[in-house]
């Protein structure tokens, strides 16, 4: 009966296929100009003269914003904008003076009365330089990264720094090895957009694409001084966001751009400018060492990253999750930090735990070979109940049933136990394992839920659809709790003027949203049920709450269900046109993204807050199986198959919580075999520039995915149970594959990606 889990189609996926959803580029304003940005040549220096004159002649060029003419910003400190509820990815504001940080640094705007005006134009623009050395190299700029107080996904940056030495010394085995993970760039299907259109000086409607629409309302009144209800901000689709779609120069510089020309402006970013200004994942240098007991327990892990950032306080967390996947009584977990004159790094699908999976889930393939154990044996061996950092235990836990039916659905009693055993032709084949685990979290949200006299539902809610399934999940949740078919249920997201949510970011959307909507409709539900019983006119006039059932759009009663009133009947003889009732969750665990105070619009908070955040550490967990074909002769690899078991808690959709494992898996396939954003470092530019040379995984080099779902509620979650499964698929799959490689041929790469050279 129940609606909740069914593998719906999306709700929205005709408008989608057929062109009719509109994405922010495409709507367009009357008298609208665009804007084309001018990007710096150089990594570092600062600019010594910049010649507009032949730009400016050039045909509908409307004007040309440089540091010498761009309006000023109030100068601000990050935490303020923070604080306020607004976020930027990147802390550098458009135009404010002649600094270049980066290549591709954003250094000028040409708006025009056309998009190919714009374009055209950008390209006259002179500019003269002073350079700088830029430092682009990881490995060189190592030595200055420091160990800073920061907190990133997973938690706190460093954890017993220096305490795993002493019984790294006396453990009877022992492995250490240093793997490394590349820059891995944002491509979305949809690059990044704006239209910018202001009424006046204080009032702006922004079309933007985001993962945040509040984030972004508040960023904007933040920073241009207006009132959060003066702003207003639209995104009703995405063409994905994967972290990248969270506070990036577009919308400042379409915002600034319409100020300066008091026009509608629209930006949109090119797919070259996704390998230069919207933030990537950063490379890191990873040690790992591992001791165990003779009997192959773990007596110490040691993760020691390094990696880098610029213009942002986000960072690649890659120490984050041999944390708290094994049991070991010494753990040290560091995340060392340097600077270098690239773009800010920022979240890409899985931060931190998706880049140390690599590192740790490697390192415990070595152990395991070391010790001549079954990889899943010695994991089995290592696991924990407990977040041995929090000192609690996990709210739930199906880790070792991951490995069960991963190991059984997949055939691993097929792999053989050492290298270069198995062949098919001129192939050697290979099986490899690795788990996942990622961080769930929940913040406070609100929904608003109304019923009208035609049976009709409206769920309103400002949380946003990132392409993930949400409309689909709030008219599933909707339908269910009120028992009404999901087709008479309308979903109205994407637009700040609906009650607050927090950004889709963290796999936090299902787990913070869907108990406001489900509360609201239950407040609908049940004042429903109120006037039915008040009514002297309804056949369940008097009768307890308790004795009165529904579905199918009536309550009636649970002993003779004969004796009924429909939901329209009841609204209809009240005289009311609608019932409605808005409600915000206060969740446990909220991770501080959200709107920390909703506000009046909300007339209650439902009941479910309670201190599970103090008794429990919530993660999801999985297990991820690999068989890889190694070409004698060349080298190249090929993922034949992937099972991806994934303990989620609840799934409110089986088709779009299936893609998003097949999507995270496929992502990952990418970050494992090709995907590399590579530096000239004497110049500081990167030399993969397009999708021509940022080569990413495409249907040929994608197998089988297999995908399970342990599917059992995660009740101190929240009541619904779904905690995120947008961002843990992805996790460990980079591992698995280069632990089936090492089965395959015999060779461990702890490279990302395993490009054919390093498996000759
Ligand atoms: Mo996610 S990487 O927080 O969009």
């Amino acid at each position: 009966m129940t609606e909740i889990g069914k593998p719906l189609s999306r709700i929205e996926g005709k408008l989608k296929i057929s062109g009719m959803a509109q994405y922010a580029a495409e709507f367009n304003q009357p008298n609208m100009a665009y804007a084309f940005a001018v990007q710096a040549t150089i990594a570092k220096g600062t600019i010594t003269k910049i010649d507009t004159t032949a730009a400016l002649k050039s045909a509908g060029v409307i004007t040309v914003l440089t540091h010498q003419n761009m309006a000023r910003l109030k100068k601000f400190e990050p935490m303020d904008l923070f604080k306020s509820g607004g976020s930027l990815s990147e802390f550098l504001l458009p135009l404010q003076d002649n600094k270049i940080e980066y290549y591709g640094q954003i250094i000028g705007m040409v708006v025009a009365e056309t998009y190919e005006q714009a374009r055209s134009a950008a390209r006259l623009v002179q500019i003269r330089y002073s350079r700088q050395t830029p430092v682009t190299d990881l490995k060189k700029a190592a030595a200055t990264a420091v160990l800073p107080k920061m907190t990133g996904e997973g938690g706190p940056a460093q954890l017993n720094e220096g305490k795993a030495a002493a019984p790294l010394a006396s453990s009877p085995h022992r492995i250490e090895a240093t793997y490394t993970t590349s820059i891995e760039n944002h491509h979305p299907m949809e690059t990044h957009a704006t239209i910018a259109v202001w009424e006046g000086s204080d009032r702006l409607t922004v079309y933007h694409g985001t993962q945040g629409i509040l984030f972004t309302q508040k960023t904007l009144s933040f920073i241009f001084d207006l009132k959060p209800e003066n702003v207003r901000v639209l995104s009703p689709y995405l063409g994905g966001g994967f972290g990248c779609k969270l506070g990036w120069p577009e919308l400042l510089f379409a915002v600034m751009s319409a100020r300066a020309v008091q026009r509608p402006v629209k930006f949109v970013t090119t797919r070259q400018m996704m390998q230069t200004t919207v933030g990537r994942r950063a490379s890191t240098i990873q040690k790992v060492a591992l001791g165990t007991d003779t009997g192959g327990r773990l007596t110490v892990i040691r993760h020691q990253v390094t990696t880098f950032n610029n213009l942002t306080q986000v960072f690649e967390a890659s120490a984050s999750p041999s944390k708290v996947l094994y049991k070991a009584p010494a753990i040290e977990a560091t995340n060392a930090i340097t600077k270098l004159n690239i773009g800010a790094p920022t979240q890409m699908r899985g931060p931190g735990f998706s880049s140390g999976s690599f590192a740790i889930e490697s390192a415990m393939d070595e152990m395991a070979y070391k010790l001549g154990m079954d990889p899943i044996q010695f994991r089995i061996l290592n696991y924990t109940a407990t977040d041995q950092v929090e000192k609690l235990p996990f709210s739930a836990k199906y880790l070792l049933d991951c490995y069960r039916i991963g190991a059984e659905a997949f055939g691993w009693n097929r792999r053989k136990l050492q290298p270069r055993q198995n062949r098919q032709g001129n192939y050697f084949v290979g099986y490899g394992m690795a788990s996942a685990i990622y961080p769930a979290h929940r913040s406070v949200a609100t929904a608003k839920v109304r019923l009208t006299q035609d049976g009709k539902l409206k769920v309103m809610s400002a949380t946003q659809d990132i392409g993930t399934g949400t409309y689909t999940i709030i008219a599933q949740t909707a339908a269910d709790t009120l028992r009404i078919p999901v087709e008479s249920i309308n979903v109205e997201i994407g637009d700040s003027n609906l009650p607050p949510c927090p950004p889709a970011a963290g796999s936090q959307t299902v787990a913070s949203v869907m108990p406001a909507v489900m509360a609201a409709a239950e407040q609908v539900r049940n004042e429903l049920m109120q006037l039915a019983i008040n009514d002297s006119k309804s056949a369940l006039h008097g009768k307890s709450v308790e004795a009165i059932g529904f579905g199918g759009g009536t309550f009636f009663l649970k002993d003779d269900p004969g004796v009924a009133d429909s939901f329209t009947t009841i609204l209809r003889r009240a005289n009311r046109d609608a019932i409605e009732a808005c409600v915000g969750t206060k969740p446990i665990g909220d991770m501080g993204l959200g709107p920390k105070s909703p506000p009046c619009m909300i007339t209650n908070f439902s009941a479910d807050a309670n201190d599970d955040d103090k008794k429990y550490s919530f993660y999801s967990f999985g297990a991820q199986f690999a068989e890889v074909w190694i070409d004698e002769d060349f080298g190249t690899i090929k993922v034949k198959r992937f099972t991806s078991v994934q303990d989620v808690g609840r799934i409110m959709n089986e088709k779009t919580a299936r893609s998003q494992v097949m999507g995270s898996v496929i992502y990952h396939i990418g970050q494992a075999l090709m995907e590399e954003t590579l530096f000239d470092n004497r110049f500081g530019n990167p030399v993969t520039r397009s999708l021509a040379d940022y080569h990413v995984p495409v249907q040929l080099d994608i197998p089988d995915i297999d995908v399970h779902f342990i599917n059992k509620p995660d009740l101190h979650v929240s009541p619904i149970g779904a905690r995120g499964v947008g961002e843990i698929g992805g996790v460990g799959v980079a591992s698995a594959i280069a632990n089936a490689a090492f089965n395959a041929v015999g060779k461990r790469v702890r490279s990302l990606p395993m490009t054919l050279d390093k498996l000759l």
